[in-house]
């Protein structure tokens, strides 16, 4: 378990609970604090490669999920993510926790034919099913393989869609093989040629969610009272749905929790997020993917979106990084993945708007501002964020003050 006091504590010592916790090896430690040179594994990840580029890593905590404490890795840029997302999942703990869910973990390919003399199935799923689940047998072992196939005739194309269970993978590599393993098979079927073979990252055979109940009194904020609050809540979401830019902005601090998960799993950003905010505009106009109603002096709070984060294969198992985080989740199965990350997008969420609708986020923001001033000026280790608190608390947010602080520390 991690101590209530991980906050207070130093990254060195954070790092040596988490040693004693995860039981990390020397490899997956070095990796955290930079010290190991993994180029070599960069040179084999991408062409030309120079080295890499460490993002900063912390652990999002307070969380219950599905009656269970986790502790959730989360990399980011963003300076106030981490701290929001635990102050999502306090509240939230407040109220019980998340209850999540997730659907098998079925990805679709696609191929595109031009030229046909044929435009429906009709009796051949058996034989097409067969034929993927030979190009894929090691799939099929472990639990996976072909879930069913369809056709849509559009524009003097015909595309085909296949549906696979890639178990614990993302998937994109098994699913790309087979789209160009059934390239000859299917002009066989239906004539005419293949212009191309690749997966959608729509996922929305994917689906993940998560929901939550917090009583309104634990929502007070100030003179604010939890009633309140929670109303602003509820009309925060509605104005999302009415303004789609708004929904665009209320979306990206969904995704700035499961994106950093995301990367710190060593999965593929950019399919999460493309898959996001296509589910977002399915209906035809963009919309936020959470909702919230007060019910029964509760704030319920939802959220649902295709999720197709794996915990084999590709990155995740080779980058000592993501090798840690997936020990910190205790070694989740790709469903129970995308379960953490839709329960980190709803806390990101509730903590963004419960900051909007009561005193804003720029004070947050600014106090975290406040330890990169204290830094550029000189200060290192515990006074950085001694001096930021003097920073922030005195209101002198620049470097020229923040020298005199450094000066004065003893040495
Ligand atoms: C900032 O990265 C994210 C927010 O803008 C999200 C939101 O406005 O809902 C705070």
């Amino acid at each position: 378990m991690i101590p209530p006091n991980f906050r207070k504590l130093t990254p060195v010592q954070r790092r040596e609970v988490l040693k004693a916790l995860c039981s990390l090896n020397e490899d997956e430690l070095l990796s955290l604090s930079n010290q190991i040179d993994l180029s070599n594994l960069a040179d084999i990840l991408v062409e030309s490669s120079i080295g890499t580029f460490p993002v900063p890593m912390g652990i999002a905590t307070g969380f219950l999920i599905d009656r269970r404490a986790a502790f959730i890795p989360m990399s980011t840029e963003e300076p106030s993510v981490i701290a929001a997302a635990s102050y999502g999942a306090r509240l939230i703990k407040g109220g019980g926790g998340f209850t999540t869910w997730a659907y098998e973990p079925v990805m679709t390919t696609q191929i595109f034919l031009k030229g046909v003399t044929k435009r429906t199935i009709d009796g051949h799923e058996k034989a097409i099913g067969e034929q993927v689940d030979q190009i894929i047998p090691r799939m099929v072992e472990r639990g996976g393989g072909f879930r069913g196939v369809s056709a849509e005739w559009k524009d003097g194309t015909l595309l085909i869609s296949i549906d696979i269970d890639v178990r614990d993978a993302m998937g994109a590599n098994a699913v790309n093989t087979v789209a160009e393993g059934m390239r000859d098979f299917l002009t066989e079927l239906f004539g005419g040629r293949v212009l191309m073979a690749i997966l959608t990252n729509a996922s929305t055979n994917r689906m993940a969610g998560a929901s939550f109940a917090i009583p309104v009194k634990l929502l007070r904020k100030g003179k604010m009272s939890g009633h309140e609050v929670c109303q602003r809540i509820v009309e925060a979401n509605e104005i999302a749905r009415s303004f789609p830019e708004r929904a665009v902005t209320h979306n990206k601090g969904i995704m700035n929790g499961i994106t950093a998960l995301a990367l710190a799993t060593g999965n593929d950003t950019r399919a999460i997020e493309s898959a996001a905010h296509f589910y977002a505009q399915q209906s035809g106009r963009y919309q936020p993917l959470t909702t919230y109603q007060l019910e029964n002096d509760q704030l319920i709070g939802k959220i649902e979106l295709p999720l197709s984060l794996g915990t084999v294969g590709g990155t995740t198992s080779f980058w000592p990084a993501s090798r840690f985080s997936l020990k910190l989740l205790s070694n989740p199965d790709s469903r129970q993945l995308n379960r953490y990350a839709a329960a980190l997008g709803l806390a990101q969420n509730l903590a963004a708007l419960f900051a909007l609708v009561t005193d804003g986020i720029q004070g947050g923001h600014m106090k975290l501002h406040a330890a990169r001033i204290a830094y550029s000026a000189g200060a290192r280790g515990g006074s950085i964020r001694q001096i930021a608190e003097t920073l922030w608390n005195e209101r002198k947010l620049n470097v020229e003050d923040a020298k005199q602080f450094v000066e004065k520390e003893p040495k």
